[in-house]
């Protein structure tokens, strides 16, 4: 990770180095803090950040299923960001608000203890390298399950559910693999460590709904917006593990990763990324950088290039 300048914490904006918690904070015991992934990309109207509002208002809900109130209001996140983003003088980033139960309470019983609010902003490149975006990802599946609804909270994007993510993405690194794929607790396919996944059959995408225990990502939610408006169908239902051996092209969606294709899974060869990724991954690509008018609402631009320099 290449370090900023700037951590914005509870209001302040303090050196990249002094951004420190206690060593006794809830968080780090239980897991109990949720988070988001955003990025900001380099456009022609200045940097913007994709659909950041959706972000922060996952992050109020995920926050809210925790009961843990939020102590910033969306519209002062959004503000420290802007500010968090120009101090650091990036043109594009990631952006990482977590929100977690603080020092002073130990136990599990956690409503008594302080939210506090962090914000970083780092360059951070693909999640999955500029080739997998390129040329596709090997893939594999877990024999970890993704959480189930009866057990945690997959609409919420909260810390100590990640340690499902970890033990996959360990698993199917150790195996050699660049990304493991989860199915869900009744064995249907459910999302990749990081990632929605998406699969095309006889020409349609499809991909899972939310009672497959997905995290409504809001790349997949932007997907499944450009892949209408290209006028190919998609489908959300139930898939089965086969049928991602079956597909024509298969391809992974997230903040981080962006649209990845899959080449390979378990050892099943899929081929070079399809017509139908590659037509949608340029859309969104386009969308990203502010190159596609019909998403322009989707950017909030930091500060608009016009105002720079007049
Ligand atoms: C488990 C999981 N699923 C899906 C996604 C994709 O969500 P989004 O497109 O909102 O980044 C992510 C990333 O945030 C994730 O961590």
């Amino acid at each position: 990770m290449e370090p900023s300048d700037f951590i914005w914490m509870n209001g302040d904006f303090v050196a990249w180095d002094e951004a420190k918690v206690h060593v006794l904070t809830h968080g780090l015991h239980y897991g109990t803090g949720v988070f988001e992934g955003i990025r900001a990309y380099e456009t022609d109207r200045g940097t913007a950040i994709f659909r950041h509002t959706e972000h922060l208002d996952r992050l109020a809900k995920s926050a809210e299923l925790y009961y843990m109130p939020m102590p910033f209001g969306r519209e002062q996140l959004r503000a420290a960001t802007h500010e968090l983003i120009t101090r650091n003088d990036l043109q594009s980033c990631y952006i990482r608000p977590l929100v977690f139960r603080g020092y002073g309470t130990m136990g599990l019983f956690p409503l008594d203890a302080t939210v506090d609010v962090a914000i970083a902003v780092w360059e951070w490149g693909a999640y999955l390298g500029d080739e997998g975006k390129r040329a596709g990802i090997r893939a594999k599946v877990s024999s970890w399950r993704r959480i189930s609804p009866a057990g945690l909270i997959p609409h919420a994007k909260a810390s100590g559910q990640y340690l499902n993510s970890v033990l996959a993405k360990e698993e199917t690194a150790k195996a050699g693999y660049d990304e493991s794929i989860l199915l869900d607790q009744r064995g249907f396919v459910c999302e990749g460590s990081g990632e929605n996944i998406f699969v095309v059959r006889d020409g349609a995408l499809l991909t899972p709904p939310h009672t497959a225990a997905i995290l409504d990502g809001i790349t997949r939610k932007s997907v499944i917006q450009i892949a209408g408006d290209l006028g190919y169908p998609v489908v959300e239902r139930d898939i089965a593990r086969a049928e991602l051996y079956l597909a024509e092209e298969v391809f992974l969606t997230g903040t981080a990763a962006e649209l990845v294709p899959v080449r390979e899974i378990d050892d099943h060869e899929l081929g070079a990324p399809g017509e139908i990724t590659r037509a949608i991954q340029a859309k969104f690509e386009d969308a990203l950088h502010g190159r596609a008018q019909e998403y322009a609402e989707w950017l909030d631009v930091v500060i608009e290039r016009s105002k720079v320099t007049s």
